[in-house]
Order: C-alpha cells, then sequence, then structure tokens
C-alpha cells in the first residue's frame, strides 16, 4: 500500500457480501441498477468528494478484478488511492480486511456499504466532517416513523418500544482511524451488525447526525425497485465548474486561439500552443466533474503535450469526464485582451469548440481600458464556466 500519499481519511466500501435475500444472479454490489453497478453508484458518490480520500473496496474473492475494474473505470488516474481487497464471510470480517489495508497517514475512517448505493456526497462529506469536530464515532441516522413492538417467536406481542427513543442507523459510520482499528482487534470475530456497535462495545462515544433518506440500503427486490423508482424521479445531478487561463505573448506570428489559428498574429508562448481559451474549458470542465485541473491531469511539462494543440486537450478532457460519468450541458468562455481582434471571427470560434466539446460552447471577448498585462498587449486571459450533467 502506497504510505506516501498523505490523505487523513479513508473510506472502506464493503461489498463482499452476497445479497441473499435480493436473490439475484451476481453479488449484491455488482447488480445493475439503471445502467451502473451498485458498487459503480457507491464509488461515484465517494470520489466526488471535494479533497482526496484513500477508498477500499472489499469484494468477493470470485470478484477481485470486477471491483478493480470498476474502481478504475469511476477514478481513472486515481489508482494509487483506490485499492481492491478481499472480503471475508461476514460484513465484520469483511471491515477487518478493509482496516488492514488503510495507509498509515489515515486518521478518521468512513465504513460505508456498497449496497446504499444512492447515498449522497454530503453525507459522506458530513460524517467526516463530524468525527474530525467531535472525536466520537458518527452514525447518520434517521427518526423511526413506524410504532415499533417486541414479538415472540409466533408474532405474539410482548411489549412496545418508544420509536421517540430509537433511530434507524445507516452508512457511511464515521471514526477515528485509531479507536476503530483497537475496537476491531478487541472484538475479533463478532455478530455486530454495523461498526458503531462495534466501536461502542470497546468504550467509544458514538454520536448520531441526520441520515438521508435516499441513503437507504438496497436489500431485497423491492428495495432494487424502489432505487429505480427514485432515480427516475430525482433530476440529473448538475454541476458547475470555472477554468481561468493566461499566456504570454511569444515572438512567432503563428497565434493559435479558441480553436483557430490567427494569421500575422504573434503567437502565445507555453509548453502547448498556449490556447488560453481552449485551456480555460478544460480547467471549467474538469472541475465540473471533481476531476482536478488541466495541469494534474495531462501534466503541463508532460512531452507528449509539447506544442499539443487545444483540440488535444478539449477532446481529451471530454473523454476523462465521460468516464467519469458526465456530459457537458454547456460552457461559456469570454476573452479577455486587446489582441487579436476577436469580434469578427467569434462566430466561427464557437462552432469549433462547440464541435470539440460536443455541447454548445458560446465565446465572448472583452479589453480592459488598457489596464493590466492585457491591456498592455503582454498576452491574453481567458475565464469559462461549464455545466454538466451526470450520466
Ligand atoms: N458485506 C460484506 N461482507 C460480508 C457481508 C456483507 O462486505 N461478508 C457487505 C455487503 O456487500 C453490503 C453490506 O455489507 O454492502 C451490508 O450487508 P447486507 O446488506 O446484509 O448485504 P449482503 O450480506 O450481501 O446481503 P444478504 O444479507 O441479503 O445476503
Ligand atoms: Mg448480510
Amino acid at each position: 500500500m502506497s504510505g506516501d500519499l498523505h490523505v487523513s481519511t479513508a473510506v472502506i466500501v464493503v461489498a463482499a457480501g452476497s445479497g441473499t435475500r435480493l436473490g439475484a444472479a451476481l453479488p449484491k454490489a455488482f447488480v445493475d441498477l439503471a445502467g451502473q453497478t451498485l458498487l459503480e453508484r457507491s464509488l461515484r458518490s465517494i470520489i466526488l468528494l471535494p479533497y482526496p480520500v484513500q477508498v477500499v473496496v472489499v469484494a468477493p474473492a470470485d470478484f477481485l478484478s470486477d471491483a478493480q475494474a470498476i474502481a478504475h473505470k469511476v477514478a481513472p488516474g486515481l489508482d494509487a488511492l483506490v485499492s481492491v481487497v478481499t472480503g471475508g464471510a461476514t460484513r465484520h470480517d469483511s471491515v477487518a480486511a478493509g482496516l488492514a489495508a488503510l495507509q498509515s497517514s489515515v486518521q478518521v475512517v468512513l465504513v460505508h456499504d456498497a449496497a446504499r448505493a444512492l447515498t449522497p456526497t454530503t453525507l459522506f462529506a458530513d460524517v467526516d466532517m463530524a468525527v474530525q469536530a467531535t472525536g466520537a464515532g458518527i452514525v447518520p441516522a434517521l427518526p423511526v416513523v413506524d410504532s415499533l413492538k417486541q414479538v415472540d417467536v409466533t408474532g405474539g406481542v410482548l411489549g412496545i418500544a418508544d420509536r421517540e427513543q430509537l433511530r434507524a442507523a445507516q452508512t457511511p459510520q464515521g471514526f477515528p482511524r485509531a479507536e476503530l482499528d483497537a475496537a476491531y482487534a478487541a472484538a475479533g470475530s463478532s455478530d455486530y451488525t454495523d461498526d458503531a456497535a462495534v466501536f461502542a462495545a470497546y468504550g467509544g462515544a458514538v454520536t448520531t447526525i441526520p441520515g438521508d433518506e435516499v441513503a437507504f440500503k438496497i436489500t431485497t427486490a423491492w428495495d432494487l425497485n424502489r432505487a429505480h423508482q427514485v432515480l427516475g424521479s430525482v433530476p440529473d445531478a448538475h454541476r458547475v465548474g470555472t477554468g481561468i487561463d493566461v499566456h504570454a505573448f511569444g515572438e512567432a506570428e503563428n497565434l493559435w486561439l479558441a480553436g483557430l489559428h490567427w494569421p500575422g498574429e504573434k503567437e502565445l508562448s507555453g509548453h502547448s500552443d498556449g490556447d488560453a481559451v481552449a485551456h480555460a474549458i478544460c480547467d471549467a470542465l474538469l472541475s465540473a466533474a471533481g476531476l482536478g485541473d488541466i495541469g494534474s491531469r495531462f501534466g503541463t511539462s508532460d512531452p507528449a503535450y509539447a506544442n499539443a494543440s487545444g483540440e488535444v486537450f478539449v477532446r481529451g478532457t471530454i473523454e476523462l469526464i465521460a468516464s467519469a460519468g458526465f456530459e457537458p450541458i454547456n460552457v461559456s468562455v469570454q476573452l479577455i485582451g486587446n489582441k487579436p481582434r476577436f469580434s469578427a471571427r467569434r462566430v466561427e470560434a464557437q462552432a469549433v469548440l462547440t464541435e470539440w466539446v460536443g455541447a454548445p460552447v458560446s465565446v465572448s471577448a472583452t479589453t480592459t481600458d488598457g489596464l493590466g498585462f492585457t491591456g498592455r498587449g503582454e498576452g491574453v486571459a481567458a475565464i469559462a464556466t461549464a455545466l454538466v450533467r451526470q450520466r
């Protein structure tokens, strides 16, 4: 396990169960829900956290390569942070296997059921923050709405429970890593059905925070059907991103800007062809999809991109966001600079960029009234906003 990434939070995604109650031909985490497996949907939610986390997927022994393929598809380029380990006979054993794979830098560990496939990213962030703020074990939980009866084996009612005092526990459940390690080490194998129970048995304090209805666990065929209905009724997740790029003019008369060649105009300098408009579009799209920026994705000094055109970066960006499950809805980009005189070729630039992005790109241009580096004609800046949709 690579220990040099220094992430402080990890998410263990337990996906090693067989899904007996669902009764599908595949283990539950590998069952399809509207075009994506439950595991894929769980992972997509986690990697949209706005900071890097280690992710350990715990999978059935026969499904390690399937789990690896799903993880790679969801988080291309994050292979160092995402690993797959073999689960055990019980959920408890599977969590223990996940704990054994954590990097040394991890301080907070979240344990999540892959079966809670629609859990929103915000719940992961909320649990992580609450653990950091309190140092306690944190359980997202919902009030119980039904009246509760205690019964004997024949169904005869023995008594009632006060639902005001009860909560239904969900995942992700979060804990200080050292204490959860110790609790699991002390518990050996056990019948506890969640991690908070293991943690509390070891003496750890556990607090609840509000759960989320859509984080329900897919257990039966009825639940899978409900998940289909929920997906159908929830509008596509839309996300925006911004990107800015600046390049200085060089000497040669070989300008590429906004996807167009500008004869007689000074080129923009840079490792690539310096097309600031194209680069700002890439940054906006990558940011909207939660995939970082052009420098971290393509490597600003990578020889493969020496003199690369804006088209290479824009088309590469569209591929990256597509493999993370996003498609562009539209992009708006503004060029800031005195040169070149842009308005006469604005429509032409829009057509080229729209072709590359595969969705409408609107381009505008402005000057800065002679102020700053753009006003002095030293270079140009471009600022873009992108809207993407989760497919
Ligand atoms: N789990 C696991 N290893 C096990 C058992 C369960 O990693 N040996 C995981 C499941 O994959 C699931 C989560 O724990 O994501 C919650 O368990 P549950 O909903 O009970 O799933 P299954 O055990 O797969 O289903 P069933 O009990 O119906 O067989
Ligand atoms: Mg089970």
